[in-house]
């Protein structure tokens, strides 16, 4: 038992990464000092027109699966396929670069020593 303990361990830490992530007041900082009127129930609503959109043909990316730097491009390749309404895109987005932004997954491995 021990054993399959030790073993199902490191499975349990990777696939507790691998969910879309909820925003943090960490994020909302980073988001705030991008956007001044972001915050972390605005994420939340991003994240959650996220999944309402995209999570219908395929499992929902992660955000942190590609640069932030192409996730405009993603999200305007498949905004018709979506129907995503303009006046969602900005916060999709925002949700999305926030998330997939560079050192956020060090900040969380920093923050669950
Ligand atoms: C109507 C179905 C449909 C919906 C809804 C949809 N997608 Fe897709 N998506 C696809 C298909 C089909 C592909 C693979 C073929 C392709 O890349 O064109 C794909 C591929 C992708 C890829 C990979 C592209 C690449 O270059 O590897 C990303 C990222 C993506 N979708 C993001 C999104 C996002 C963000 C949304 C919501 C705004 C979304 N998708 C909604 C059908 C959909």
């Amino acid at each position: 038992m021990v054993r399959i303990a030790l073993v199902a361990a490191p499975f349990a830490v990777v696939l507790g990464c691998a969910t879309l992530a909820q925003p943090t007041p960490v994020d909302a900082a980073w988001a705030a000092a991008r956007w001044p009127d972001a915050s972390e129930d605005e994420l939340r609503r991003g994240r959650a027109l996220y999944v309402k959109r995209c999570a219908g043909c395929h499992a929902v990316r992660l955000p942190e699966r590609y640069p932030s730097s192409t996730w405009e491009q993603h999200v305007d390749e498949m905004a018709t396929r979506a129907e995503l309404p303009a006046a969602e895109r900005e916060l999709m987005l925002r949700y999305l670069l926030t998330m997939s932004r560079h050192g956020r997954l060090a900040e969380v491995a920093l923050a669950n020593p």
